[in-house]
């Protein structure tokens, strides 16, 4: 092709080749853990699964090319990602994040991280210039989520990027890109350095799989990532690389539909008079519309909101759907409820990043938006 491919065709086939022994189509499963060698060293690329596999290489290299990057890094969850890029710091480096942020991450960085010896600091990055006062000496990393985990706030990527590429130019800057899917957004070509997924949720897309993956800008950094992945170990099984790669295939027709569905979702919420907040990026009540229609290709399938019964009141609501599950995660084909300050983001509490008790999460699914309508509007009429 002389072209470069639009995202839809790169999503079911960069990295991928129908299989040159067999003709398969689809990626084969290589449910090897070793591989034979001609002679000490002489083999067809791969050693031992941990270091690499064919399936698992495929994935990379999809990733790679949907986030624009240099390589990809597929782990086996969001978190050993995270973790990845984290232990590319040293004792006493600091990292700024962005103070809305997935509760396991938080978890990670303060119950796990922070006794290691490194530092954070958590403070709002929709506000660039506030939030990049907060640089110090020794901070080499920004950890960014846009839209965040669970309050749906954006920060401007490019803007932030620019600023940090002008005065701090060691300074990394990684976006947790799981909400927006790089088909929504490309960090990378924005101007970060570091893109980090949970593939569990919409890059799988059917809640059958944990998965993480870390994508790149610079090959230096990928080289440090990939020698950690092998020391460390958290890689996913060949199974799991096959049900990503599935899952990716369909990414652009999911989260257009995701996003349709979400604003049927959210026009509904608001006109009921027991909602006091909507949270839904590209949305007329997010004060940073403007830069979500900018930065991202549509608002996801995301969405959060408050009820003026507060905290009881989202309690017996979470508890009164049928169709929305009460249940953690997001990102599948079926729609799922939840209530991050008890469930997902249970590790803020009492902490200053603690979330409203009466926050309700949903994950827009695939079903027929008027099934999700009244299964929420059945919830209402229960819960009053
Ligand atoms: C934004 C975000 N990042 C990272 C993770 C962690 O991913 P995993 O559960 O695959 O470890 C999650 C999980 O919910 C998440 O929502």
């Amino acid at each position: 092709m002389k072209t470069k491919p639009g995202f839809e065709t790169l999503a079911i086939h960069a990295g991928q080749s129908p299989d040159p022994s067999t003709g398969a189509v689809m990626t084969p499963i290589y449910q090897s853990s070793t591989y034979r060698q001609q002679g000490v060293g002489r083999h067809l690329g791969y050693e031992y699964s941990r270091t690499g596999n064919p399936t698992r290489s495929a994935l990379e290299a999809c990733l790679a090319e949907l986030e624009g990057g240099s390589a990809g890094l597929a782990f086996a969850s969001g978190m050993a990602a995270t973790d990845a890029v984290t232990h590319l710091l040293e004792p006493g480096d600091h990292i700024l994040a962005s103070n809305d942020l997935y509760g396991g991450a938080f978890r990670l960085f303060e119950q796990v991280y922070a006794r290691y010896g490194l530092r954070y600091s958590y403070a709002p990055a929709s506000n660039k210039d506030g939030f990049l006062s907060q640089l110090r000496p020794e901070t080499k990393l920004i950890w960014l989520e846009t839209p965040s985990n669970p309050y749906l706030h954006l920060c401007d990527i490019a803007a932030i990027s620019k600023s940090v590429e002008a005065e701090k130019p060691d300074i990394w800057v990684c976006v947790d890109n799981t909400f927006a899917t790089p088909y929504l957004q490309q960090p990378l070509l924005l101007g970060a350095d570091i893109v980090v997924h949970s593939t569990t949720k919409y890059l799988s897309g059917h809640s059958d799989v944990i998965g993480g993956a870390v994508v790149v800008k610079e090959a230096k950094v990928a080289e440090r990532l990939a020698f950690l992945q092998n020391s460390v170990g958290a890689v996913p099984g060949p199974m799991d690389c096959f049900l990503v790669l599935r899952g990716i295939k369909t990414l652009p027709v999911r989260m257009d539909r995701h996003a349709e569905n979400a604003l049927e979702v959210v026009d509904f919420l608001a006109e009921q008079s027991e909602i006091t907040r909507v949270y839904y990026p590209n949305h007329p009540s997010h004060p940073q519309q403007a830069l979500g229609q900018a930065q991202m290709r549509n608002g996801g399938g995301m969405v959060s909101f408050t009820l003026k019964g507060g905290a009881e009141a989202a309690r017996r609501f979470v508890e009164a759907t049928e169709l929305f599950a009460l249940a953690e995660s997001l990102g599948g084909v079926e729609s799922l409820i939840e209530l991050p300050a008890a469930m997902t983001h249970a590790s803020t509490a009492n902490t200053a990043l603690a979330i409203d008790p009466g926050l309700v999460r949903l994950s827009v699914g695939l079903e027929s938006a008027s099934d999700l309508r009244a299964d929420l509007a059945q919830a209402f009429s229960r819960t009053n």
